[in-house]
């Protein structure tokens, strides 16, 4: 039988993409280091066995939500009724597994779930299994959760436009601004999921981040330190994994053509665009982010997914906005977004500061011009600019405009200070390079992982 004689590590990813590859990928890296693997995954996001080793073990749970809570953008609270939800399916799952492990392959040796699924990491404990949590986003996230309820105290939260550009003292370098919420959820319901997430995290085996040590040293050591487990830095997963298969990448098939049509482009000319998996923006923005890009004259490679532009399935470009693009980019509903941003002819990256987007960029040294739109995005794009200084941010409010979206373009790819950026980053490429070398500290990390799993 394919697969006997490893013990095997269950895998619970939380379905959002951006939450979903991370994990996946932490699993593909586990299984090539001698892992065997089981991944338990809800309705809402069902993984294709074929995109994965075949001895790969998949079970689906019913995770019910109620439907107006399901289609409404209230993250907090949905994040809490799945919970709810999975506590009763994930028990019995569970239970028959390592029921059945005599007979099977050496049995269960830890779950491993994203952070965000205590409940989970919960009943692991009470069957008497090791769990250990994931965080799919950056450490100082990770921080922004362990203080939250303090940032609320302290009146940091909610925003209050007066207070906006104040520094954050607890958590340099944030501005108010910077941190972490969801519009669309309540605060306290926000603060209620991450002191959940945190307290399990606390009770963890081990935590699990999707970072690396060239990047965010300083802010792993304060989190080993407050919490008193084991923490792993393992990024950029992509790089310690086999390569995973582009379908399972993403909603729909990536575009592969724009890859030939990169070819034909001179290097570092061109400007990949794209907002990530899961941000919607009005339609008046993507007419000034169409704007913007014709304006600067820039090659281009843009992603319009389904979903993108509020109230909108696609995106048509108004009239004579089409004309003015046509011949100098490409626009593709989903791209290999690994892939293009490996391309030689890419030389920026206009991103919504997405932590999986973020990681990507710095591990194929391509510099950034950010918007961030919700969330960890605001945070992950004030480390971008002002502490590794590998991008620039739009200018102006939180409402793109062709103007400033313009200007960000050439200051990034036709000045001076662009190229000391591009400098930047290149020197922090070669940084995540030597992290996943044989002595570098992601690979290191990774093997204390296996290590530790190993050991239970
Ligand atoms: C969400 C949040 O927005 C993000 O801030 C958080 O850190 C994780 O959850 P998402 O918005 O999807 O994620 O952004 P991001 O984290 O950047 O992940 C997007 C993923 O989709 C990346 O791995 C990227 O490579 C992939 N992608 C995106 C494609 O493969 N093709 C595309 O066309 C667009």
């Amino acid at each position: 039988m394919a697969g006997a004689g490893r013990r095997r590590v269950v895998f619970f990813p939380f379905p959002f993409l951006g939450h979903f590859n991370p994990v996946l990928r932490l699993a593909g890296a586990l299984h090539a280091r001698g892992l065997a693997v089981t991944v338990f995954h809800t309705e809402q996001r069902v993984p294709d066995p074929a995109d994965y080793p075949a001895d790969y073990r998949f079970v689906s749970l019913p995770v019910e939500v109620p439907p107006e809570l399901a289609a409404s953008e209230d993250i907090a609270r949905m994040g809490m009724a799945m919970n709810d939800a999975a506590e009763a399916p994930f028990r019995d799952r569970l239970a028959a597994l390592l029921a059945e492990e005599e007979a099977e392959d050496g049995g269960v040796l830890c779950v491993i779930t994203d952070v965000v699924w205590y409940s989970a990491q919960a009943v692991a404990r009470e069957l008497g299994v090791p769990a250990l949590g994931i965080m799919t986003a950056s450490a100082a996230i990770f921080r922004v959760y362990m203080a939250y309820q303090t940032l609320i105290d302290k009146a940091y939260l909610p925003v209050q436009d007066a207070r906006k550009d104040d520094p954050v003292e607890e958590l340099p370098p944030y501005l108010v601004k910077d941190l972490l919420r969801h519009d669309t959820s309540k605060l306290e319901d926000f603060a209620e999921l991450l002191r959940h997430t945190v307290a399990g995290a606390r009770q963890s085996s081990g935590l699990v981040i999707n970072t690396l040590g060239a990047i965010e040293a300083a802010n792993l050591e304060r989190i080993r330190e407050d919490l008193s487990v084991p923490v792993f830095a393992v990024a950029p997963l992509h790089k310690l994994a086999p390569s995973a298969k582009s379908s399972s990448l993403g909603e729909t098939q990536a575009d592969r053509g724009c890859l030939g049509w990169l070819d034909t482009q001179e290097p570092g000319s061109v400007l990949y665009v794209s907002f990530g998996s899961l941000a919607a923006m009005d339609p008046h923005e993507f007419v000034e982010l169409a704007w913007g890009l014709a304006l600067s004259k820039r090659p281009f490679v843009w992603v319009v997914r389904p979903k993108l532009i509020r109230g909108f399935e696609s995106g048509e470009l108004p009239d004579g906005l089409g004309e003015e693009l046509r011949g100098r980019g490409v626009i593709v509903s989903w791209a290999p977004q690994e892939e293009v941003l490996a391309h030689p002819a890419v030389g920026a990256f206009f991103t919504h500061s997405g932590w999986n987007s973020t990681v990507e960029a710095i591990a194929e040294g391509v510099p950034m011009i950010c918007h961030p739109l919700h969330g960890d995005q605001y945070g992950n794009a004030r480390y971008v600019a002002d502490v590794w200084r590998v991008g620039v941010e739009v200018d102006g409010s939180h409402r793109l405009e062709r103007g400033s979206i313009k200007a960000a373009i050439g200051r990034m790819m036709e000045s001076g200070e662009g190229r000391e950026i591009g400098e930047r980053m290149k020197a922090l490429k070669m940084a995540a390079e030597d992290g996943i070398g044989e002595r570098g500290s992601s690979h290191t990390h990774l093997s204390d992982l296996v290590a530790l799993i190993k050991s239970f």
